[in-house]
């Protein structure tokens, strides 16, 4: 197993070596991994192209690391234990051997579709076992997998089916999430009409049952064509820098990219910050409530737990189904000692109020974890006071789709905390503030832009099909670096605040989105000439969408345009983009050079128009007075 700190002067002591021999200090982490073949070089790397490779040469197979290699020592461990949405169903558990056996099957059953190698295979499916036993079996035989969020709609289903040319896409026939039950194979139906010519199969697992339209030649059963197959399946041998998934994440312009992270080094790093950030000892039950469709769900339930050798929960549910102590109810069930989860949940349930948390044993409790927002300090103390018990560290994780793993974050015991402060770098880490021209932000109590100034094993390696918007959205900004696209201060004693995002990007309940594509979907709306997107402070969502609307006629049914606003956005993205706030503009605030002044409308949506900057300058400063009169908070 790899290194896991244990006290102050450790981390100090690793944190300096990581930095003086990064080399000697990643090398001793991959070496508790089984390799087919080791590595030539630690590292190789050029953050111009940019170019990045670690453990250069050397082979192996993730699913070896994450399954083969535990079955000797905990065998009979529980790997997945799986808690259905209904709290009268029964918990599933899978054992390493278990999960070993079902991960062959369903590689062998990919194989006898035809997937082979490098084959890139798309995943729309709710939380259960098959999404996880899917994604490994396709690592298992070197296939990509590509999974897509199963709230998203057809068309952002299509789109990244055809981005990345995927070969099949693998569904359920429906989901249970919360009351509902939702038609899951009908929207890869209606993203397979849109048209997406790579797909050869559609390979539909049965989850509840019910009624599905069928297209013969097309359409497979995941029983049919995996339950058959032998529980042996040999893992192929992928090269550390092979792709091991594709993931898709908004940015400030364009449609989503396609993240790539490769093999060997996104293992590496997923094990040893899942060993050090939650410090699960054998026998601990470990559980992360994100759901497997972001990449919180890939390092943190899927791979990094696994190759621990951990016991992870997955979870199928919501939580405040049936009431707003479900958490707390499967806390206690199962006895989970390390529980990770985001602000946007907290808040939710906090708001609800404490009688859905008393009553509820939640001793078993000893490490709490945040992730994918700013937790703001209200929800940091409920947290810590009525979930933890004040005898709970909180890591506050910070991250990213392309950072693979975490990157700072507390380490519970061991480092101190303080609320709203990711506070201290990785070993491994080395993260810097700069200021706009790029020049170093030196010393404490100061802020910038956040960057790292040197790689880590789990770094994204491109974007799909697309290298080039690779380079010049994460290197080209600042040399030599990868931006990060956050804000940070650096507090007196070091520690990193993360404030938030410096670009278009906006973070809502714990979701990334990019404005450009909510604006997109929004002016596919007939009656929609131009439109403009921003964020505002949400008591419960972190970030709300506030969108300012000009239309091509007079609207007499204001809310009958929203409505049909709204469901453009559901068909174009998904319920997760649609607006909160809609408010129809005669025009928008422009520069002479025609870019919207968007300062300006995140101030009027965050009814803080008392110092809106000097707007002289503008085509049309007379519009400003307009949105401000109308303004919706
Ligand atoms: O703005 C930061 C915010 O979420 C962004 C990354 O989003 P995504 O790629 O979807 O990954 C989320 C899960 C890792 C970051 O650029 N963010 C993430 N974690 C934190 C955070 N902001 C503040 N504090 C955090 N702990």
């Amino acid at each position: 197993m790899t290194l896991q700190i244990k006290s102050l002067e450790e981390y100090n002591k690793e944190y300096t070596k990581s930095v003086e021999n990064p080399e000697a200090f990643w090398a001793e982490q991959a070496e508790t991994f089984t390799w087919k073949k080791k590595w030539d070089k630690v590292v190789n790397w050029d953050f111009r192209e940019p170019n990045v490779n670690w453990f250069v040469g050397g082979k192996l197979n993730i699913t070896e690391n994450c399954l083969d290699r535990h079955l000797e020592e905990r065998g009979d461990q529980a790997a997945i234990v799986w808690e259905p949405n209904d709290p009268n169903a029964p918990t599933k558990t899978y054992t390493y051997k278990e999960l070993h056996a079902e991960v062959c099957k369903a590689a062998n059953g990919l194989k006898s579709l035809g997937v082979v190698k490098g084959d890139r295979i798309c995943f729309y499916m709710p939380m259960v076992p098959e999404l996880a036993i899917g994604v490994l079996a396709c690592a298992r035989i070197g296939a990509i997998h590509s999974v897509v969020f199963a709230g998203f709609s057809a068309q952002a289903l299509a789109d990244r089916v055809n981005d990345a040319t995927c070969k099949m896409v693998i569904c359920s026939d429906y989901n249970n999430r919360g009351a509902k039950n939702i038609p899951v194979k009908k929207v890869v139906d209606d993203a397979m009409a849109l048209g997406c010519p790579s797909i050869e199969t559609v390979l539909v697992h049965k989850n509840t049952g019910g009624s599905v339209k069928w297209s013969e030649g097309l359409d497979k059963w995941w029983h049919d064509t995996i339950d058959h197959q032998s529980t042996e399946c040999e893992a192929e041998e992928m090269d550390s820098e092979d792709m091991l998934f594709i993931l898709y994440t908004s940015g400030s312009t364009g449609k989503p990219k396609g993240v790539v992270h490769t093999c060997g080094g996104y293992m590496v790093y997923t094990t040893f910050s899942f060993n050090n950030v939650f410090q699960y000892q054998a026998g601990d039950v470990y559980w992360c409530t994100a759901d497997i469709g972001w990449i919180t769900g890939h390092s943190y339930i899927v791979y990094g737990p696994l190759a621990a050798g951990a016991t992870t929960v997955m979870f199928e549910g919501v939580p405040t189904y049936p009431d707003a102590g479900r958490f707390w109810q499967v806390c206690e069930k199962l006895k989970v000692n390390q529980f990770y989860t985001a602000p946007t949940a907290i808040r939710a349930l906090m708001a609800k109020g404490d009688q859905f948390v008393e009553g509820y044993d939640l001793s078993s409790l000893k490490i709490l974890g945040s992730v994918g927002e700013p937790i703001n300090e209200e929800a940091w103390h409920w947290y810590d006071k009525k979930i933890g018990k004040g005898n709970c560290p909180i890591v506050d994780t910070w991250w990213q789709t392309e950072t693979g793993g975490i990157l700072i974050t507390p380490l519970p015991n061991i480092t101190d905390t303080k609320p709203c402060h990711a506070s201290y770098p990785m070993p491994g880490v080395q993260p810097v503030l700069l200021d706009s021209d790029g020049n170093l932000v030196e010393g404490n109590d100061v802020e910038g832009l956040l960057a790292v100034k040197y790689p880590w094993p789990s770094m994204i390696r491109t974007t799909y099909g697309d290298h080039e918007r690779c380079k010049n959205t994460y290197f080209s900004m600042f040399e030599n670096m990868y931006f990060t696209g956050d804000g940070a201060r650096r507090d007196k004693e070091g520690r990193y605040r993360i404030i938030g995002r410096v670009d278009d990007v906006i973070n809502v309940s714990g979701h990334r989105m990019g404005t450009a594509e909510v604006e997109n979907a929004i002016n596919e709306h007939k009656n929609v000439v131009e439109s403009a997107v921003v964020g505002y402070p949400h008591d419960i969502k972190g970030q709300g969408i506030y969108a300012y609307v000009i239309a091509n006629q007079e609207v007499t049914d204001v809310d009958a345009f929203r409505k049909e606003i709204v469901a453009v956005v559901r068909k174009e993205i998904g319920p997760i983009a649609k607006p909160d706030m809609i408010q129809v503009v005669s025009g928008l605030p422009k520069t002479r050079s025609g870019k919207i002044m968007r300062r300006i409308l995140r101030k009027v949506a965050s009814s803080d128009v008392s110092n809106l900057g000097d707007t002289s300058t503008l085509l049309n400063p007379e519009v400003v007075q307009e949105i401000i009169d109308n303004a919706l908070v």
